[in-house]
C-alpha cells in the first residue's frame, strides 16, 4: 500500500474522514468528518483563528451567509469567468478536466485505452442553487465559490463597527463550493470545502510591505502546526498564472502522497475587489483617511488557506511506522494542539474503571480525553498512537496506593510516574499553550 491509500485507510478506520452518503455508494467530492476528524479540524481552525484573529489588534472576524446576492458573483467575475475547460470522451463518456488526467484514467471502452476526446468547452465550476417558490431564473443563486467575496461587501461595515482603519484586515473561516469536474486525491480537490481567508487592507503604498509580511507568517504558521518542513516551498506565480489584476501571488505548495500541489494562497488582489463592487452596487467603497484627507480604495492582501488540504497535508507529515519493543506501530505524531485526542486514560483492569473514570472527568475539563478501557494495555496504547493522542495515563492497582498514575509520551514511548493531583498541570504544560 502506498501512503495515500494508508492515509485513506486510516481515516476511515478511526473514523476521521470517510465517503458522504456511503449506504447510497457515496457521492463525488463530498466527505463526511467522523468523530475523530471533526476534532482535528476544529483544532486547525483553532490554531489559525489564534495566529490571524486573536493575537492581533488589526484583524477582527466575520461569520457571513454562504449565499449572497447573485450580483456578488458578477460583480467578482465568477459568473463570467469562474470556468475550467471540459473535455468528454465519446467512447467511455467519461467527462475529465484538461490537465487533470492522470496515467490511470485510460480508457474503459476502447482496446488500447486510448480516450475519443471532444474539442475542450468552458465549464462554469458555480454551484448553483434556488431561492423561494418561484420557477424562474429570478430565484437562481450561487452557493459561494471562496469565502472571500462577503468580506469585501462587509468591507465598510465592519470597518466602522469596529472602529478600524487601514491597515486592518478581515478573517473568515468557511464552507465553500465548487462544481469540480474531476475531484480527487481523497479531500484534496473536493466540491464542497472549508477555506480560510484573511483579507487585509491596506492604504496603497503599503501593500507590498504587508504583502511579504503575511507571506512570512504565513509560511511560520505551517511550521508551527506541525507540516513536515521539507515538504513545503514557495510557488511565484508566472505572468501567465497571474490574475489581470494581481500584482503578485505566491503559493505555499506542499508535497503530498501524489505530488507538489497547492496548499495556500497568499496573494495581492490590488483594488480589484472593492473597485468591481463600487460599481456593481452604486455603493462608494473608497476609504478617506480622517487625518490626511486622502481617499483611495485600499489594496488588499489575501491569504487563503483550505481547511481540508491543512488536515491532509497535516496527516501525510504525522504518519509514521516504526518499531516499539519489536512491535510495528502507526504512529501519528501530530503536535498537541492538532491531535484530535489530548490524553487517553487506560485503567490497567476493568476493577479499577470507577477511580480512573473520575481522573478522567477532572481532565475532561481541561482537554478532550479518551476513556479506554477493554484490551491489553499495549494494544490501547496502539490504538491511541495510531489517532495521535500524545498523552496516555495508565492507572494501575498501585495508583490506590500511591496515588500516582503512569504517564507515557506518544513518540518517545518513555514513562513517568506523576502524582494524581500534579496530573493536570503536568499535562496542561505539555498539551496547552498554543
Ligand atoms: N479567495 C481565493 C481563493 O479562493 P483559491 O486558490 O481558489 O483562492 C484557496 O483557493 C485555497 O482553497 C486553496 O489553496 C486550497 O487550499 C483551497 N481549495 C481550493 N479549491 C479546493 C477544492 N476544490 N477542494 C479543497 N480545497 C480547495
Amino acid at each position: 500500500m502506498d501512503l495515500m491509500d494508508k492515509l485513506v485507510a486510516l481515516c476511515a478506520n478511526r473514523g476521521f474522514i470517510y465517503p458522504s452518503s456511503e449506504i447510497y455508494g457515496g457521492i463525488a467530492g463530498f466527505w463526511d468528518y467522523g468523530p475523530l476528524g471533526v476534532e482535528m479540524r476544529n483544532n486547525i481552525k483553532a490554531t489559525w483563528w489564534q495566529r490571524m484573529v486573536r493575537d492581533r489588534d488589526d484583524v477582527v472576524g466575520l461569520d457571513s451567509s454562504i449565499i449572497a446576492n447573485p450580483q456578488t458573483w458578477v460583480a467578482s467575475g465568477h459568473v463570467a469567468n469562474f470556468n475550467d475547460p471540459m473535455i468528454d470522451c465519446r467512447a467511455c463518456k467519461r467527462r475529465f478536466r484538461v490537465g487533470q488526467i492522470d496515467e490511470d484514467d485510460r480508457c474503459t471502452a476502447t482496446k488500447g485505452g486510448e480516450h475519443d476526446f471532444t474539442e475542450p468547452r468552458q465549464f462554469n465550476m458555480m454551484l448553483k442553487t434556488r431561492i423561494g417558490a418561484s420557477d424562474d431564473s429570478a430565484g437562481d443563486a450561487y452557493l459561494r465559490a471562496e469565502t472571500c467575496q462577503s468580506i469585501f461587501l462587509d468591507f465598510k461595515r465592519v470597518m466602522q463597527s469596529a472602529r478600524m482603519k487601514p491597515p486592518f484586515g478581515i478573517a473568515q473561516i468557511g464552507k465553500a463550493f465548487r462544481n469540480e469536474i474531476t475531484p480527487r486525491n481523497f479531500i484534496f480537490r473536493s466540491r464542497e470545502f472549508e477555506q480560510m481567508e484573511l483579507e487585509y487592507f491596506t492604504p496603497p503604498g503599503e501593500a507590498m510591505d504587508w504583502f511579504e509580511r503575511f507571506r512570512e507568517l504565513r509560511m511560520a504558521w505551517h511550521r508551527e502546526v506541525g507540516m513536515a518542513p521539507e515538504r513545503l516551498r514557495w510557488h511565484a506565480h508566472g505572468p501567465d498564472e497571474l490574475a489581470h489584476y494581481a500584482k503578485a501571488a505566491y503559493d505555499i505548495e506542499f508535497e503530498f502522497a501524489f505530488g507538489w500541489h497547492e496548499l495556500e494562497g497568499v496573494h495581492h488582489r490590488g483594488d480589484f475587489d472593492l473597485r468591481q463592487h463600487t460599481e456593481h452596487s452604486g455603493k462608494d467603497q473608497a476609504y478617506t483617511d480622517p487625518e490626511t484627507k486622502e481617499r483611495y480604495l485600499p489594496v488588499v492582501i489575501e491569504t487563503s488557506v483550505g481547511v481540508d488540504r491543512s488536515m491532509l497535508a497535516l496527516l501525510t507529515s504525522a504518519y509514521h511506522e516504526d518499531e516499539v519493543g519489536g512491535e510495528k506501530r502507526v504512529v501519528l505524531r501530530l503536535r498537541p494542539a492538532i491531535a484530535p485526542i489530548k490524553v487517553a486514560v487506560l485503567p490497567l483492569s476493568k476493577k479499577l474503571a470507577e477511580p480512573a473514570e473520575k481522573l478522567c472527568s477532572d481532565l475532561r475539563r481541561r482537554f478532550a480525553v479518551d476513556f479506554d478501557v477493554p484490551g491489553s494495555i499495549g494494544k490501547r496504547y496502539r490504538r491511541q498512537d495510531e489517532v495521535g493522542t500524545p498523552y496516555c495515563v495508565t492507572y494501575d492497582f498501585d495508583s490506590e496506593n500511591d496515588q500516582k498514575a503512569t504517564v507515557r509520551e506518544r513518540d518517545t514511548t518513555q514513562q513517568e510516574r506523576i502524582a494524581l493531583s500534579a496530573l493536570p498541570s503536568y499535562l496542561s504544560e505539555r498539551i496547552l499553550g498554543y
